[in-house]
């Protein structure tokens, strides 16, 4: 556990995030701490007259039991801010901070155990290992970080409704349950933060929808959910938009 000083809370009567239906909301403590805290995140790509500054000092809050939606144009950074604060790319400059620890101080070996326990992916294409069943692939990040129990992949895919694809191998699968796989899979190992890049991306509206009502639901309690998206009902659900623009986020 790190020791932190007081951690100022925000106003929350100037700007309060929009509430929907299906928030669990999280009792106020006086040491709360946010889940993801960003700040002055710069990152470029490319060099000399080639480089680009995609992110020049972004900052970014994420509260336990919040969904927060990123939207901006195709190019703008969201991709690249996602990785970030998962820990798959490391900043120039900047901090990130993720429960209370900063990621962008870790080894490479403590981020490996990071992105393997302390956060969940889902992207775009799913990337679900076609040889393995549902359950298999939901098992795989468990088996890599020590190993549990295969009722627990069951009884996520159950909660997501894919009682039926445990035994399944994913070519079976429509979208929209290849992308429920991806979701238990990230969950498995019991991050707090689950971390979305364009996960109704592929999917058909009707399919999207059922993502996204999933994705509703982990946001809550102790866990949070960061999303890139183009999808207007994604933004709908989310109890924040924040937009990405010239390099620095803007609510
Ligand atoms: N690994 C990389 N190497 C070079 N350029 C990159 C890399 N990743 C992203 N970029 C560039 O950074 C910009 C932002 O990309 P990205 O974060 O993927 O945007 P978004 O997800 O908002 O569409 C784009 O111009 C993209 O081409
Ligand atoms: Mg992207």
């Amino acid at each position: 556990m790190t020791v932190r000083g007081p951690v100022p809370r925000r106003a929350r009567s100037s700007r309060a995030p929009r509430r929907r239906a299906g928030r669990t909301p999280v009792p106020p403590t006086l040491d709360r701490v946010p889940l993801v805290a960003a700040r002055g995140l710069a990152k470029t790509f490319g060099t000399g007259r080639g480089a680009r500054r995609v992110l020049d000092g972004a900052a970014l809050d994420v509260e336990p039991g919040e969904m927060v939606a990123l939207l901006g144009r195709s190019g703008s950074g969201k991709s690249t801010l996602l990785n970030l604060i998962g820990g798959i790319d490391r900043p120039e400059a900047g901090t990130v901070e993720v429960a209370g620890r900063r990621i962008d101080r870790l080894s490479e070996r403590e981020l490996t155990r990071f992105r393997a326990t302390e956060v969940g992916f889902v992207f775009q294409f799913f990337h679900l290992i076609p040889e393995l069943t549902g359950e298999e692939n939901v098992l795989l990040p468990a088996r890599l970080a020590g190993g549990v129990a295969p009722t627990r992949a069951r009884d996520l895919l159950d909660g997501l409704g894919l009682d039926g694809a445990a035994q399944r191998l994913p070519h079976t699968m429509s979208g929209g349950e290849q992308q429920r796989v991806a979701i238990a899979r990230a969950l498995v190992n019991e991050p707090r933060l689950l971390l979305a890049d364009e996960p109704t991306g592929n999917l058909d509206p009707e399919s999207g929808a059922v993502v996204l009502q999933a994705l509703r639901a982990v946001a809550s309690g102790e866990r949070a959910v960061l999303l890139a998206t183009h999808d207007g009902e994604a933004a709908a659900l989310a109890d924040r938009i924040v937009y990405v623009e010239d390099g620095r986020l803007r609510t």
